[in-house]
């Protein structure tokens, strides 16, 4: 039967800056996003019967409509009928490594390998910008797991222009299994607390997204300085997150009382947070310093590091 292995990466925020309110409910963001090195497998198979279905090895993942790979499928089958049912239906198995509702982008990822998987297994030849397009309706943060990198994502995050490669950054990321932090909830509380600014001029938008571009990140970027990035790493989520997870806060402190972290960071709505830090030994040392001073078995941690791509085919059978 034939099928497609694909790797799956996660993303990290290393500059997130909410803009304003949307007229649909969504704000307007200028984000940088960045791949790393810590990635699901999704294997998409062709079925004998026309169904989807979905299976996965961890337990707090979802295999009904509510997983945004099952959504994906769907999608496919809704916009390309003939194909669905020349070529069956599809079996879609995820082997999760991404810690799960985390900010970082682990649903939207697998949702871009099924997009792009079911491309390949139907032969039906679609453009990044096509698949991009289809990401879009799914989640915001589709769009930008297909192609990875690192990348300015404006919009609603659906927006992106690529910026220079940005390889080998060390990082070490840390997240407590139990703890989820809802991302309606995040944004919601944000414009609560910060007010309403209704974004109406397209002008104003544009001198915003001009201005991240030109702006400090966006140089350290270019400089590849890692010290200068972990300087001007931003997330204003952190400013509603922080103080209501303790746990959350209490990460971000240690991580940035440890020798050798260059800078730390909650990852998009959290409640992940990361540490850039200056050498492969040095992200060990990190890792090992966290692990015992939270002993707690609940909290992951990873050595990892940046990466240049998005979705991968690793096999076809
Ligand atoms: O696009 P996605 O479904 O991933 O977004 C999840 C939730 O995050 C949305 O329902 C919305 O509450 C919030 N969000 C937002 N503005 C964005 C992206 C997400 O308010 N630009």
């Amino acid at each position: 039967m034939h099928s497609y292995s694909l790797i799956a990466p996660a993303k990290i925020n290393l500059y997130l800056e909410i803009i304003g309110n949307r007229p649909d409910g969504y704000h307007e963001l200028a984000m940088i996003l960045q791949s790393i090195d810590l990635a699901d497998q999704i294997d998409v198979h062709a079925a004998s019967t026309q169904t989807i279905r979905v299976y996965c090895d961890h337990p707090q993942v979802p295999i009904d409509q509510t997983n945004l790979a099952y959504r994906a499928a769907e999608l496919m089958a809704r916009k390309f009928p003939d194909a669905f049912s020349n070529f069956g239906g599809i079996d879609i198995t995820i082997k999760k490594r991404i810690p799960v509702a985390a900010g970082l982008a682990g649903g939207s990822t697998n949702a871009a390998a099924v997009l792009v998987g079911i491309d390949l297994l139907w032969n039906l030849g679609l453009t990044k910008s096509e698949l991009e397009e289809l990401g879009a309706t799914l989640g915001s943060d589709v769009p930008f797991c297909i192609s990875g990198g690192t990348v300015i994502a404006t919009g609603r995050g659906e927006q992106l222009s690529p910026l220079p490669n940005l390889n080998h950054i060390n990082i070490v990321l840390a997240k407590y299994r139990s703890l989820e932090v809802s991302t309606p909830w995040a944004y919601q509380t944000y414009r609560q607390v910060f007010g309403s600014t209704y974004i109406k001029d397209t002008k104003d938008l544009v001198a915003r997204a001009n201005a991240v571009h030109s702006g400090e990140m966006v140089k350290a970027i270019v400089a590849k300085d890692a010290a200068e990035i972990s300087q001007k790493l931003h997330n204003d989520l952190e400013k509603v997150v922080l103080p209501a997870y303790p746990q959350v806060l209490q990460l971000r402190e240690l991580f940035a009382s440890q020798e050798g972290v260059l800078g730390t960071m909650m990852s998009g709505s959290g409640p992940s947070v990361f540490a850039i830090v200056e050498s492969p030994a040095q992200a060990e040392v990190v890792k090992q310093q966290i692990r015992t001073a939270i002993p707690d078995e609940d909290l992951e941690l990873f050595v990892t590091g940046t990466i240049t791509t998005g979705i991968q085919i690793i096999r076809n059978s």
